[in-house]
Formats: structure tokens, C-alpha cells, sequence
């Protein structure tokens, strides 16, 4: 199945655009076989808590409780490693903060970006990041003049998978759902988007078993090339 009618394709950062690895790869270096545990707990309680945020005040003028992604990432990092009783400097939680600033793109991404350019399709990043955080990582992957809007939930202080956040893209755009190709390497992202009603791929580039609940995605690959078949043919 292709989509011709597609206007914009947005991107989550995280793992999608943004190329987390070297952050796992720090991880290990300064916690010795705790590397890979300490990434995945760190990524679980932070998201975790954006959900905890925003399901406990879901007011779409934002939650009471929001608080920054980078004040959660912190927060979330502080807890992974008392949890794994490992110890905490704050040399060691400012070098693993400091990675979410520098992080590279996978390889296809630039080349994705460029053909969409190409193709006069808008494209876009939402993501739960803050401003900040966002800008510093776009630049550091040289993406800054190949997306039209980079949009952070920041904005309306709550996170993912609210309508509210999805609803940002609609409200910027000013398109219908499905003519938004929403495309995320997280299935439970790719899983909100396509509850909300964008079309939706999900970039499983860890070839993680699909989500267990739901609808499936609308398109799945592993890795993003795969956003150029869908839109096919020019
Ligand atoms: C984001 C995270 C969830 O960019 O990957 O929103």
C-alpha cells in the first residue's frame, strides 16, 4: 500500500532520527557490564514518568505536575542507577546528560530528509523533548534546513501519546490526520499515532516484537528508507 496523499511526514527524535547508541555506549564505559541495563532502565522510567505526568492531569492546558523532558531525564537517570545500587557522581550523571546534546544521525536519515525535500513533502520532528534539547541534537546531526518545524509537547505540557501532543502537528500544519505520515522507532508511539489517526510507521530498527495490544501500525520497516516506499510513486 503507498500513500500519495501524504502532505507531511513527522518524526519522533529519540531513536528514530536521533541516534541514541553512543549514550549506551558511555553508560558502559563508566558502569563496566551495567551499560546495557542501566540504558534501558533509564529509557523505561523516562517515559514512564511522562505517562505518570500526564495521565494524572490530562487537562488539555497542560498537566499541573509537567515537568521538562530534561528534568526528567535527569530524574529518571538518578533513579536507574539506585535502582541497579550503582553509584551515583555528579560527573558521571552530567557526562550521560550531556550526550542527549550531541547525538549523531543514523546514516540514511540526511539522505531521507533531502528526498523528502526534494519531493515538496513538509517534514517535521514531534517529539517529548524539550526546545533545547531538541535544537542542540538537529544541529549536531545536521538536520537544520532539512526540517520545516521541529515541535516539542513543551508547548502544550504534556507528553505523548495525548491527542493533545498529536494534535500540535494538525494545528501547525493545518492538514487532515491521515495525510500525516507519523513515523516512530517507538511501537507504542507508532501505536498512539495511529489511535489518534495519522498513518503511521513504525521503524523497528532493534526488531523488537510488535505491540501486543492495538492496531498494528499502518506500515513497519527497519530503518528509515522505508518512508520513501511508502510515498511511492512520485
Ligand atoms: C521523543 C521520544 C519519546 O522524541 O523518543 O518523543
Amino acid at each position: 500500500m503507498t500513500h500519495t496523499h501524504i502532505q507531511v511526514v513527522v518524526f519522533d527524535a529519540y531513536g528514530t532520527l536521533f541516534d541514541v547508541y553512543s549514550i549506551g555506549a558511555l553508560a558502559e564505559q563508566l558502569y563496566p557490564s551495567q551499560g546495557a541495563a542501566l540504558s534501558v532502565l533509564w529509557r523505561d522510567k523516562q517515559i514512564e514518568y511522562t505517562r505518570l505526568i500526564s495521565l494524572s492531569d490530562p487537562a488539555p492546558q497542560g498537566s499541573r505536575h509537567y515537568q521538562s523532558f530534561w528534568d526528567i531525564t535527569r530524574a529518571s537517570l538518578r533513579y536507574a542507577l539506585a535502582r541497579l545500587g550503582l553509584v551515583h557522581t555528579q560527573a558521571h550523571e552530567d557526562a550521560l546528560m550531556a550526550q542527549y546534546a550531541e547525538l549523531s544521525a543514523f546514516p540514511e536519515n540526511l539522505g531521507v530528509l533531502q528526498a523528502l525535500r526534494q519531493r515538496g513533502v513538509a517534514t517535521a520532528i514531534l517529539s517529548n523533548g524539550s526546545p533545547e534539547m531538541l535544537q542542540s541534537a538537529v544541529r549536531s546531526a545536521g538536520m537544520s534546513d532539512l526540517l520545516d518545524a521541529v515541535l516539542s509537547v513543551d508547548s502544550v505540557r504534556q507528553f505523548k501519546t495525548t491527542p493533545t501532543s498529536y494534535q500540535m502537528v494538525l494545528d501547525h500544519f493545518g492538514v487532515a490526520p491521515a495525510d500525516v505520515l507519523f513515523v516512530s522507532s517507538n511501537g507504542w508511539d507508532a501505536l498512539g499515532a495511529t489511535w489518534f489517526g495519522f498513518t503511521t510507521l513504525w521503524v523497528n530498527r532493534q526488531g523488537l516484537p510488535a505491540e501486543a495490544i492495538g492496531p498494528a501500525p499502518h506500515h513497519m520497516g527497519r530503518d528509515l528508507g522505508e518512508v520513501l516506499t511508502v510515498l511511492q510513486p512520485l
